[in-house]
């Protein structure tokens, strides 16, 4: 490579990471860019690769440069590196070395576990990718297409973010593993993502909504606990993909609360004030209510598999090691040692789901979850004032944590949406009730038809409350071309 192309890569690659003079990093991102670009023209969105969308691009990490907006075509885009500034005398907070300078190098004894954490991450950024490469075909609207397409180019940049790390600080193996990266595929049985729910389809754009609430939330707790990490390029990068991550539950939030909403105006418009006469809501074209709620218990209960067994050494190692930390870790009001602390824990004893204190280091991914847990919650409340400003009586709830689990305590056992222990057959039986169906999914497959024409809506979702940086409400925010 000439002197003259590291010149030019810096400039298309934004970054505060001093990549122009960074040999190593620039050589192993000469081999790793065109894979990973043949990777997003592959896996990324279906269609649309040529079509200039109205994108945020982030250049650079103060207030003016990390939200840039503009027309580009998405393998243009400027797939950035960008590490939130560096905190003068920032110290760890938690764990064994609590209180000792922050490592700007891989601590050689925690290698391995340091790689670990970084592959998990990374794995999860370009998965979401490949789950949602065909909702463009059917986008309720140029707004949502662009939104779901904003989403798409972030993860391929928080890809990039965990590829850096990988490059920069873990030599051949960390090499290795950023190929890795682009190799294995969401869903594929030879070669799977790392995580279950990375492994789900996202089929339609209810389920887009749905992931975005609650599965892009479990990777914002996982980035706020890495983003205490004592290794400090890893902190400093979380922290800045937390700023985009924002955006994402945005579109989750948001979008379901649209959805809800446009099913109550339908509803009232035709005089239902019955939220199960659910033919006659879906002949509207109107999703409704019932389903909704089956939409909120598989993704949740697939979600909060996310966060692993309720006891874990791996935790409990992590959190020691100074690599991972609770989420606010600097707020809580402890020794941020957790040496001889407890926490309380759901268990089954006796057939009987109880709490139980437990030694709250190996309990961190219990305490992680149940901190989600309160943000869905809070989530659900804002979405049950839909209902209520419309005067129909149906309230969304969070099922049980032991709802429909695959790992941890109550893999083993069935238990209804409320919580209570059930036979496998009579939880079968149930099953209908509690999980959305194939006739469920064939309905939202009828009703994902696209619409190209700017400001104009489908038939099953209202119209966002405010524009996308400011434009007007028909704004071409996905120019098609003919
Ligand atoms: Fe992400
Ligand atoms: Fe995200």
């Amino acid at each position: 490579m000439s002197e003259s192309s590291h010149v030019a890569y810096d400039t298309i690659i934004p970054n505060n990471v001093g990549l122009a003079s960074d040999r190593k990093v620039l050589k192993a991102l000469e081999k790793w860019h065109p894979e990973f670009l043949s990777w997003w023209k592959s896996m990324g969105p279906d269609g649309f690769q040529e079509s200039p969308v109205y994108l945020r691009t982030a250049i650079s990490v103060e207030r003016e440069g990390w939200a840039q907006f503009g027309y580009v075509k998405m393998p243009e885009y400027r797939w950035g590196i960008l590490l939130a500034p560096q905190v003068e005398n920032r110290t760890i907070g938690f764990g064994e070395y609590q209180g000792e300078p922050v490592w700007h190098e891989v601590p050689g004894e925690y290698r391995a576990l340091l790689r670990r954490l970084i592959v998990i991450q990374g794995d999860t950024e370009p998965a979401s990718v490949e789950q949602q490469r065909f909702l463009g075909k059917t986008a309720p609207s140029l707004y949502d297409m662009r939104n779901a397409f904003q989403v798409n180019v972030e993860e391929a940049r928080h890809l990039w973010a965990m590829v850096y790390l990988l490059q920069k600080y873990f030599g051949r193996d960390g090499r290795e593993e950023a190929q890795e990266l682009l190799r294995r595929r969401s869903g594929d049985p030879d070669a799977p993502r790392l995580l279950g729910a990375f492994n789900e389809e996202t089929p339609d754009w209810l389920s887009f909504f749905m992931f975005t609430f609650f599965t892009d939330r479990d990777g914002k707790m996982q980035l706020e606990s890495l983003a205490q990490s004592g290794f400090d390029p890893l902190s400093r990068t979380t922290r800045f993909m937390l700023t985009e991550e924002a955006h994402h539950m945005y579109v989750g939030q948001s979008g379901i609360a649209r959805v809800l909403q446009n099913t109550c105006q339908i509803m009232a418009k035709n005089q239902i004030d019955d939220p199960f006469r659910i033919d006659e809501i879906r002949e509207l074209g109107a999703i409704d209510l019932p389903l909704i709620q089956r939409k909120v218990n598989f993704h949740f209960s697939v979600s909060l598999d996310l966060f692993g067994s309720e006891i874990s050494t791996n935790a409990a190692n992590f959190f020691d090691a100074g690599l991972k930390g609770r989420y606010k870790e600097l707020d809580i009001d402890d020794d941020h040692r957790l040496v001889d602390a407890l926490y309380p824990v759901l268990k089954v004893i006796d057939g009987r789901i109880q709490s139980i204190d437990s030694p709250a280091l190996p309990a961190l991914n219990t305490r992680l979850r149940d901190d989600y847990v309160r943000e869905c919650a809070r989530g659900i409340e804002r979405w049950n004032l839909v209902m209520a400003k419309a005067g129909i009586e149906f309230k969304l709830k969070l099922p049980h944590i032991a709802f429909n689990r695959a790992i941890g305590e109550f893999s083993s056992v069935e238990a209804s949406p409320e919580g209570h222990l059930m036979q496998q057959k009579e939880w079968q039986q149930q099953r209908d009730h509690y999980l959305p169906t194939t006739d469920d999914a064939d309905f939202l497959q009828s009703l994902m038809q696209p619409l190209h024409q700017p400001g104009q809506y489908a038939s099953w979702i209202a119209p966002p409350a405010r524009s996308i940086d400011n434009q007007p409400d028909d704004f071409e925010y996905v120019r098609i071309p003919g």
